[in-house]
């Protein structure tokens, strides 16, 4: 028997593309599903002022397959030198709709990230003025705190401070990946949301090291244990209209996940929302998909719901994805959850 599931189109509320062949080879995999995202400025040298982003969303429209519907929303990369004007015209013109804050050396190409939050104190002011949103890697980058400590630490120490010192400002927790995230969102007014990942919903840090160490489970903030995922999990499911999905879908060539030095991040964008389907299914929740993947995300960014649908289908037996995605010689390999899959999307 086939069951199907229509939802309002998605959108991704945190994606990495990349840029040349790579964009290239990946986007085909986000516009077939989703209708807009959330596009992470973190390029080789990234994306800091308006004219970037404009230049930017420039080569995403440029590499859009034949007859794709689809809105890349742009940010901008946060530094100690954010010009406030700059941004703000950026916002006013339409070309951005949020900014990426990553503390310096956080994760993938963040080198140019924020050292000293005191220095982006003027910039944070004159976005909470004009209503653009903060979108934030939440993890402290202090070599003494633990690696599965950082995001916990980082709302105490980062996060918590700037949100008292600008009440007003929007911001959104990326990615958060503990109990202590979910925590902390529900405990703050409605102007703090958060994304979620499919990996983060799906593994806990047994996943990824009991019995070898899969390198393709290797994502920043790094999977934490069960009963982190766990509260991710009711959060997601919950209905609860601060929590929706942002993929995080970082593609990196195999080679450079399958390395001496792992690469972080997980490439979900093609089966994001087979998978998320098959997660809310077996926590008898499929009834809440549609909110966590098309209508609390525009409602936090002030965002029409897309008007177009996306239908998936449930089969009888496992479905089976392809294993990896053409990128010249440099293969990007696909997220597999390790368990059956019956849902897909088309
Ligand atoms: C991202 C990337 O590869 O750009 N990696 C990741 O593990 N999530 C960067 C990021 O969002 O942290
Ligand atoms: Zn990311």
């Amino acid at each position: 028997m086939t069951q199907t599931l229509t939802l309002a189109r998605p959108d991704d509320w945190h994606l990495h593309l990349r840029d040349g062949a790579m964009l290239k080879a990946v986007l085909p995999e986000t516009t077939r599903h989703f209708a807009r995202a959330i596009i992470m400025p973190n390029l080789v040298p990234p994306v800091v002022t308006g004219a970037d982003a404009r230049a930017y969303k420039a080569r995403i429209e440029a590499a859009l397959p034949e007859g794709a519907h689809f809105t890349p929303l742009m940010t901008l990369y946060l530094t100690e030198e954010t010009d406030p004007e700059d941004l703000a015209a950026a916002y006013a013109a339409g070309l951005i709709t949020a900014v990426k804050l990553y503390p310096a050396g956080a994760t993938t190409n963040s080198a140019s990230g924020v050292a000293d939050f005191a220095r982006v104190q003027p910039v944070l002011e004159r976005m909470a003025e004009i209503g653009c949103p903060l979108c934030v890697h939440g993890e402290v980058t202090d070599r003494s705190i633990d690696i599965f400590d950082r995001e916990a630490v980082f709302i105490d120490r980062v996060l918590d401070p700037i949100r008292r010192a600008v009440p007003g400002l929007r911001v959104i927790m990326e990615h958060i990946t503990t109990k202590d995230g979910v925590d902390y969102v529900r405990a703050s007014p409605e102007n703090l949301g958060a994304t979620l990942t499919v990996q983060h919903l799906m593994l806990d840090r047994n996943d990824m090291l009991v019995g070898g160490m899969r390198p393709h489970y290797y994502c920043l903030p790094i999977l934490k244990r069960r009963d982190h995922r766990d509260a991710l999990l009711a959060a997601a499911t919950s209905g609860d209209a601060r929590f929706f999905l942002g993929t995080d879908s970082a593609p990196h060539p195999t080679h450079a996940k399958e390395s001496e030095c792992c690469s972080a991040g997980c490439f979900t964008a093609p089966v994001a929302l087979a998978c998320l389907a098959q997660t809310f299914e077996d926590a008898g929740a499929l009834a809440a998909l549609e909110g966590f993947t098309s209508r609390h995300g525009p409602a936090f960014y002030g965002l029409p719901v897309n008007s177009e649908t996306l239908t998936l289908t449930r089969s009888d037996s496992p479905v089976h994805f392809p294993a990896q995605i053409a990128n010249g010689a440099d293969p990007v390999t696909v997220f597999t959850p390790g368990r059956p899959i019956y849902w897909s999307a088309p």
